[in-house]
């Protein structure tokens, strides 16, 4: 099977991250296209090896084709606290702060990360940026009052001199997307984000808003993968060696 470039850093992505995949797990899985790599490969990696893994998807459409390729699925209340969570993501900044909800998935995405005791990204290099907000914020909001929410929203943007970002109801045919949840999901064109922690906290403190898709101090570590098939262990640059991540650790790393 020859791939695209796209999908075989994908592919190199998930691989490295598997690696720290042991039997008897609790797993979160995540949402888009990097993860469904990681989905089908962890379904492969179980029928070859034996293992067995308790997945808990984070999207629907991740749940779908998780039974599709015979994992084993539960719910986060039933599963409890995770081992791992594994997921794709939109930007990662040096730091690790992520924007995610390309797909709308972020807010069980965000629960299911934080029930984690670890969280690996798996990514490609054009996910890499030196600053987050090229990728315009996803912001899961109530349906109802979403307008109200949405001059919040506005109104926290201009506090902090993001007042000219393009607010955008994502649409389909006209109509809202409705994500899992059954919200609906506004983007934020906010070109660049000097202090995304401070708009993560605003953002956080506007009712109606349900979560957004700033996902800071959250992830442990990025599983780059490249079109040629490598893969690379990223840690935050400010960040000591984390002794939960040493079965993550590269050969230059022993
Ligand atoms: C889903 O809502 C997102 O958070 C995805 O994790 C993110 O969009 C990455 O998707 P891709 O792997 O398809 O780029």
């Amino acid at each position: 099977m020859s791939l695209s470039a796209a999908d075989a850093a994908k592919r190199a992505a998930a691989v490295l991250a598997l690696e720290s995949v042991s039997d008897g797990m609790k797993l979160g899985i995540g949402s888009g296209s990097t993860a469904s790599w990681l989905v089908r490969l962890l379904a492969e990696k179980v029928s070859e090896t034996g293992i067995k893994v308790t997945c808990v998807p984070t999207s629907e459409a991740t749940a779908a084709l998780a039974r599709e390729v015979g994992l084993a699925l539960s719910t986060l209340d039933e599963a409890g606290p995770l081992d791992l969570a594994i997921d794709g993501t939109d930007e990662f900044d040096p730091r690790l702060g992520l924007i995610k909800g390309g797909g709308g998935a972020h807010f069980r995405e965000k629960i299911v990360a934080k029930a984690a005791k670890r969280f690996v990204v798996i990514a490609d290099e054009t996910k890499r940026v030196s600053r987050l907000g090229a990728f315009p914020l996803p912001v899961e909001v109530a349906a109802f009052g979403s307008l109200a929410t949405r001059a919040a929203i506005a109104r926290v943007l201009e506090d902090l001199d993001l007042g000219r970002a393009a607010i955008t109801r994502r649409e389909r045919d006209g109509e809202p997307v409705l994500t899992d949840e059954g919200n609906h999901v506004l983007d934020l064109a906010l070109g660049s984000i000097p202090d995304a922690a401070e708009l993560a906290r605003r953002l956080d403190g506007v009712t109606g808003v349900i979560e957004h898709g700033l996902f800071i101090d959250m992830a442990d570590c990025v599983a780059l993968g490249r079109a040629d098939g490598t893969a690379e262990i990223l840690r935050r640059i400010d960040a000591a060696p984390d002794p939960r991540e040493i079965d993550l650790m590269r050969d230059e790393d022993a």
